[in-house]
């Protein structure tokens, strides 16, 4: 093995990682949903300038935040959370179940979003709650036989609390819109839907994982500040909870932004620890997963630093500032984030899979070989451009901007999965040459 490779066998591959199977096809699935984000980004991203509410909105924002973030993060976790805990998973089966419970549950919730029928919408996210309670059920009990738990597995943890109250509230969302038997609860229930969602599960597993997933890519494991991890761990949980229950209750506004203003800090101690292991890594040179990290930690802290302004300046719920946050939380910060460590898992599942057996006998890729740099890095500069742009479309409410915008992410996305599509291809192996001639007579 190449010192690369052996540096990430150890965190993102070892005996207690499942068959490749399992997280593979979460992974396909999240590629395909990306593909349909692209294709659809140009005339979704005008939505957003009509702020919250509309059908069609919510079909794009759950395409992404289930369809590609959702979905990925279940079959990253399958296979991450194992090696993180050095503990196989609980039951490899039971993900295989979650995966059809997750894909049956997300079409049907997607057409029903679209086309009004509300029975769809109801089984689908009946289904979707299923599919995830499932996941939640493998981790915990993973998580139960792990003979320690680190920072990293605090975060799985915590998420996973995320999760559960965050899908409780879309199903209770999704069975009201037909009913409407939330009432004037509405509104609160969908902030603190998002607040559990997007934070609370997404940004804690995603943080959570990166401190492990980082220090490997960049040889500086040693160098995370284990109290500065602490203390960033309890001001995102802090931060995310006390967030969300004054939203569902409905308290006064300090209350609010004193959770908005934990969960800021939550992101600075996050940047903070990021800067800290780039400047202290052994393995120099800029990563791939770099410049997307760096990008991710500055679009948190913007989405963060929107919601603080928005609550401050006691913006409607219509507001656009609203809109940004979100977007900015989401697309900004995580998508990015998964792009960038997507071109560190994947690659090094499929060199795993295809050629670790050969290596030392045969003339092996290197990892860097499966995908192209520079596209990689167009990709991302793409991407960069397509978001400051929706960031001009939201400030100067402009349609036209909207649209560019989309065409610009698709463009990002494209470069991201041709390069996707380069890596699948060494799914099966080439034909290779033999380092050294045998003398076979
Ligand atoms: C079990 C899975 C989920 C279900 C059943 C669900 C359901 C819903 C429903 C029904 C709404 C519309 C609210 C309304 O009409 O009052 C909504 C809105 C929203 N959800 Fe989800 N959701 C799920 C997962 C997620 C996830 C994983 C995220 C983020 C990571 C998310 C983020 C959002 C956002 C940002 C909105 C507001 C969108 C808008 O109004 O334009 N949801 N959800």
């Amino acid at each position: 093995m190449t010192g690369a490779v052996g540096a990430m066998s150890s965190g993102i591959s070892s005996r207690s990682a499942p068959s490749i199977d399992l997280p593979a096809r979460f992974l396909a699935f999240a590629l395909v949903d990306l593909l349909f984000v692209a294709l659809t980004a140009p005339f979704a991203m005008p939505l957003l300038l009509g702020g919250y509410y509309q059908s069609k909105l919510l079909v794009f924002v759950h395409l992404n935040t289930i369809g590609v973030v959702g979905v990925m993060i279940v079959g990253a976790s399958y296979q991450l959370v194992p090696v993180v805990l050095q503990t196989p998973i609980a039951s490899e089966r039971l993900g295989r179940v979650s995966f059809w419970f997750l894909l049956a549950g997300i079409v049907a919730f997607l057409s029903g979003l679209y086309t009004g029928r509300l029975p769809l919408l109801g089984s689908g996210g009946t289904l979707m709650v299923l599919g995830f309670a499932i996941y939640i059920a493998v981790l915990v009990l993973t998580l139960m036989r792990a003979p320690v738990i680190d920072i990293v597995g605090w975060h799985i943890a915590a998420s996973l609390f995320g999760l559960a109250g965050g899908m409780t509230l879309g199903l209770l969302l999704a069975l009201n819109r037909g009913a409407g038997f939330l009432g004037g609860m509405t509104l609160r229930l969908l902030a603190t839907h998002i607040v559990l969602m997007v934070g609370g599960w997404v940004m804690v597993l995603l943080m959570g994982v990166a401190y492990r997933l980082i220090g490997m890519f960049t040889v500086s494991e040693g160098s995370l500040h284990p109290r500065l991890a602490w203390l960033g761990f309890a001001l995102l949980v802090g931060g995310v909870w006390l967030l969300a229950v004054s939203a569902l209750f409905g308290l006064p506004t300090s209350i609010l932004v004193a959770g908005a203003g934990l969960f800021f800090a939550a992101h600075v101690a996050f940047a903070a620890q990021l800067t800290r292991l780039y400047r202290l890594r052994r393995r120099r040179g800029i990563d791939i997963h770099m410049p997307f990290m760096v990008l991710a930690a500055a679009m948190g802290l913007l989405a963060m630093g929107l919601v603080i302004v928005g609550l401050v300046t006691d913006a409607p719920a219509l507001s656009l500032i609203w809109v940004a946050a979100v977007w900015f939380g989401i697309a900004g910060m995580v998508e990015t984030a998964m792009m960038g460590m997507f071109y560190k898992i994947a690659t090094f599942l499929i060199w795993l899979r295809s050629y670790a057996p050969l290596a030392g006998r045969y003339k092996v890729p290197r990892l860097e070989d499966l995908y192209r740099r520079r596209l990689a890095l167009i990709g991302f500069a793409v991407w960069l451009a397509g978001l400051i742009v929706s960031a001009g479309a939201l400030l100067l409410d402009s349609r036209t901007l909207a649209v560019v915008s989309g065409m610009t992410i698709a463009v990002g996305i494209g470069c991201f999965l041709i390069n996707v599509v380069r890596i699948a291809r060494h799914w099966r192996t080439p034909e290779l040459q033999p380092r050294v001639r045998t003398n076979a007579r």
